[in-house]
């Protein structure tokens, strides 16, 4: 929360979010609920530029608010995300990390890392340290976690498959694993600074992704967007952090407890940085 304006809609509290792949399903869905809230300047983190201004129109055009704005980026880049951070000095209230890919076959980025975990992976690592500055510029500022419950076999020794040979859901359920894990590790980095972070599940919606890793997905982008929006936006997100939820409800992570694990991946995605 950065200022209080009085506009049209009323006074109210400004708060600036920034949403990762907000050109797709789930991503497109949070920027528009957010952006459909008073006060809230919405940033949708894009890599298509044409995408994203259509993007950014549409959603213009079905809230009213005009204070939604993207931004280029490549989330599989550290490059990138350091440029966008270095060209952004305003505060940070809301940061959703949500942009993944599930390639069908192994490939490595311009940067030399496998891509699936240069995204899912390092571009919610590398997007929160870079704009831990401008988060900590808000008094009670948030980063949510889209993860999954579809989570597990990490393989901390071979984080990018060069040992195991290459499985997209497997490389997909491993990512998910570290993104729920380094939530818990990023909530005890940034709880003195007044940061909140969670991790949330947002339910099985039919998305390029969901298709790619075989399973469609029953339910719309705006019922996946609803578990992130409530972080970003409601007292519990604030008030819990470290912790997963599904469904608008806290839910037990077993991938919380072995904080020596935890450790070791913040450690091994550090040496990335
Ligand atoms: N769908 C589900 O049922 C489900 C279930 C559990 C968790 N999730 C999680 O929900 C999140 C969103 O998934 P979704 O289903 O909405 O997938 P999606 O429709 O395929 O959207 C993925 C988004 O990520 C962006 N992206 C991918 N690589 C990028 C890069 N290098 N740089 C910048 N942006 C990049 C894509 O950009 P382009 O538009 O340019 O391709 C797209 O906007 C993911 O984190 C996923 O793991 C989804």
């Amino acid at each position: 929360m950065t200022t209080i304006r009085s506009g049209s809609m009323g006074t109210h509290e400004h708060r600036t979010a920034l949403v990762t792949g907000a050109t797709g399903a789930i991503g497109e869905a949070i920027a528009r609920q957010l952006a459909g809230r008073p006060g809230y300047e919405v940033v949708l983190v894009c890599r298509d530029e044409a995408k994203a201004e259509n993007a950014v129109q549409g959603i213009r055009t079905k809230t009213g608010n005009d204070s939604v704005h993207f931004e280029l980026a490549d989330m599989s880049c550290q490059s990138s995300i350091r440029s966008l951070a270095d060209r952004w000095s305003k505060p940070v209230d809301v940061l959703v990390n949500n942009a993944a890919v599930t390639p069908q076959r192994r490939q490595e980025t311009a940067e030399g890392i496998e891509l699936q975990f240069a995204t899912n992976v390092m571009g919610y690592f590398w997007m929160t340290e870079a704009f831990t500055p401008q988060l900590r510029q808000c008094s009670h500022a948030r980063v949510v976690n889209v993860a999954s419950n579809w989570a597990g076999g990490l393989d901390i020794d071979d984080l990018e498959f060069k040992r195991r040979p290459y499985d997209s859901g497997l490389a997909y359920r491993q990512s998910k694993q570290a993104n729920r894990m380094l939530t818990v590790a990023f909530a005890d980095k940034l709880q003195s600074h007044g940061i909140s972070v969670n991790a949330c599940h947002p339910g099985e919606v039919n998305s390029k992704l969901s298709n790619n890793l075989g399973f469609g997905g029953h339910e719309s982008p705006d019922q996946g967007a609803r578990t992130p929006v409530w972080l970003a936006t409601d007292r519990v997100g604030q008030s819990s952090t470290g912790r997963y939820f599904e469904c608008l409800r806290e839910s037990q992570c077993r991938f919380s407890k072995d904080r020596r694990a935890i450790q070791q991946l913040y450690e091994a995605c550090s040496r990335y940085s």
